[in-house]
């Protein structure tokens, strides 16, 4: 794909923004450029034949062979770029807000943008901050990343916060035109058109579409975001309250506190370490 040196630094906030980045940042904003351009390449595309065309789930299988990594493996373990890069170390004490800056790079904006968009809308804090949280455990892992994630928070949070954030994995399957959440084109490019989803998300479905929180998990799918949007770009402080009110920040800091979700954030700080 080419790129528009112009374009790419008006995409990053111009230059002044992009020479304070780190080479890092950097290389993260040229991969959210490229998705970006693909997306709208493939959204030309569409308009200019008509009829939108998706893979198969047969097509997609047949790419398993030729990647050098499963899909389900964690953004901090993969490159855009053809060598991945030296993190920059971790306070000894770290909070969310050190993991937003130092570990998840790949999927802070797209976490900001939908709790961002979530505070727009006037939802909960609660919502918010599932909004904000609910994609982050793919810098760690993507497979059955609700399920991960909302283990990952589930000793600082409430119970309704976890359960918004376990479950809009399986939501998203399910249109709901009624709440706002149609099904987006992005699964049909990423998963297939002709995807069903496995039997444990549809019987996961049956059980949160019955459940009396079933619109905690809703909400977090209706502020999703599934398109890269270059004119927001929202920053953690803006949250910061609803953090500091609604994340219990162990004070021996993410990683070292004993909790049974300890290794997984420790994980994310040395993910180098090989065994
Ligand atoms: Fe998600
Ligand atoms: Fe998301």
């Amino acid at each position: 794909m080419e790129i528009d040196r112009r374009a790419f630094f008006a995409f990053l906030g111009g230059p002044a923004a992009v020479a304070a980045m780190s080479h890092e940042a950097k290389a993260d904003g040229l991969e959210h450029y490229m998705a970006f351009q693909l997306n709208q390449a493939k959204a030309n595309e569409s308009k200019a034949g008509g009829a939108k065309k998706f893979p198969t789930v047969a097509e997609i299988d047949a790419q398993i062979e030729t990647r050098g990594n499963r899909r389900g493996v964690g953004n901090l373990f993969l490159s855009s770029t053809g060598h991945v890069t030296k993190l920059p170390p971790m306070p000894e004490k770290s909070t969310l807000a050190d993991f937003f800056k130092l570990r998840f790079k790949a999927t802070s904006n797209h976490v900001l943008q939908s709790a961002n968009r979530a505070m727009q809308n006037g939802m909960s804090e609660e919502i918010i901050l599932a909004c904000l949280l609910h994609d982050t455990v793919q810098d760690l892992i993507k497979v059955d990343h609700g399920w991960w994630g909302a283990q990952m928070y589930e000793p600082y949070v409430s119970e309704k916060v976890s359960f918004a954030i376990r479950y809009h994995q399986a939501l998203r399957f399910y249109e709901d035109k009624e709440h706002g959440y149609e099904y987006p084109d992005l699964y049909r490019r990423m998963f297939g058109s002709d995807y069903k989803p496995e039997p444990y998300i549809e019987a996961t479905y049956q059980m949160v579409r019955n459940h009396k929180w079933y619109l905690e998990p809703r909400m977090v799918t209706v502020n999703d975001l599934y398109a890269f949007d270059p004119k927001v770009n929202p920053t953690l402080d803006q949250f910061v309250d609803i953090i500091g009110r609604n994340f219990k920040q162990p004070k021996e800091g993410l990683g070292f506190d004993g909790s049974p979700v300890a290794h997984m954030w420790r994980t994310m700080i040395w993910p180098n370490n090989f065994l």
